[in-house]
């Protein structure tokens, strides 16, 4: 290990995010009472400009009149190139006490989330605030992800940062069908085999953004969550993109529609057999270690010291799933 020890931040259980439009009253009981572990209230892209003012009022109400148990709360706010930003924080930070988290979108630079910081910071003291806000920012834009590292780093606030392919792609000049899908243009010829026959293998055009994005946040104990698909009737899409997140280190995916929560919330937690298996790791290693031996057998594979953190990572998620009452 490093010397340098690294902190991580206020553990969440954050498989599923919903993201719920601040214009849309209709939905924030239903999002409230659905499985999502984190909810964001929407004041930026889902709300178009002459809502604006409105959705930050609905927001506020639903904010302090909807019960929405033990779930994290979160505000999409505008982003910080438009003068709906300042109003969203101070507003909602003045007005929202039992409000979680700010969403911070398009960050570009480590001073945006700086900005923020100053501007939170003040309400709190002034208001006396006791729950202390923390913030997740969208990666989504290419100066963003070249700075990811820095963005990491700006504030002691950050608790997450998702990936926006939206966005991203957007920003990038990527060519996509879908957000977050894939494109049937990328991807390899292999040469040719034994019958001389070549085949197209699609590849995923996400892959390095988001195991930066992923790094970034490791290296820095942070939560880095996937952002959105787009095809929310697409269910297959939906797990396969989930699927490859999950094997990349990210801790859940955005939900843009109630049907994709379940999925989500399935992909991100370990199975049973997973949980049984993670128990069976380290008991053995416990053993080994009891005999003096840093390595040993099982299952007829080897498992080592490293084995024991992989284990002990999955079972420490299984138990925080399980104690906030969600498994
Ligand atoms: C999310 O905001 C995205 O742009 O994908
Ligand atoms: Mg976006």
């Amino acid at each position: 290990m490093s010397f340098t020890v690294i902190e991580q931040t206020t553990p969440r259980v954050h498989r599923s995010e919903l993201a719920v439009p601040g214009s849309t009253l209709a939905l924030f009981e239903k999002a409230a009472k659905s499985a999502a572990d984190v909810i964001f209230l929407d004041l930026e892209d889902a709300v178009a400009p002459d809502d604006k003012d409105q959705a930050r009022k609905n927001v506020i109400a639903a904010l302090n009149d909807v019960n929405w148990g033990n779930k994290t709360t979160s505000v999409r706010i505008n982003g910080l190139d438009t003068h709906y930003m300042y109003r969203d924080v101070v507003e909602i930070v003045e007005n929202c006490p039992r409000l979680d988290l700010l969403l911070i979108p398009k960050i570009g630079v480590a001073a945006d989330v700086y900005a923020v910081d100053m501007l939170v910071t003040q309400i709190e003291q002034a208001k006396r605030r006791d729950k202390r806000i923390g913030f997740e920012v969208l990666i989504e834009t290419a100066l963003g992800w070249s700075n990811v590292e820095a963005i990491a780093q700006s504030s002691r606030r950050l608790e997450a940062m998702c990936f926006g392919a939206g966005d991203f792609a957007a920003s990038m000049r990527m060519r996509t069908t879908v957000i977050g899908g894939l494109n049937p243009d990328y991807g390899v010829l292999t040469d040719r085999d034994a019958r001389g026959e070549r085949r197209f293998l699609q590849g995923d055009p996400w892959h390095a953004a988001q195991a930066r994005v992923v790094a970034a946040c490791r290296a820095h104990g942070l939560r880095p969550v996937d952002g959105p698909y787009g095809d929310f009737k697409d269910a297959a899409g939906f797990l396969s993109a989930a699927k490859r997140a999950a094997v990349l280190g990210f801790e859940g995916k955005w939900a843009i529609h109630p049907a994709q929560i379940e999925l989500a919330n399935e992909v991100f937690s370990p199975t049973p057999e997973e949980v049984e298996k993670a128990r069976r790791i380290v008991e053995s290693m416990e053993q080994a270690a009891k005999e003096g031996r840093g390595a040993v057998q099982l299952d007829g594979r080897l498992i080592d010291i490293a084995s024991i953190r992989m284990a002990q990572n999955l079972l420490k998620k299984a138990e925080a799933i399980a104690s906030a009452g969600r498994a």
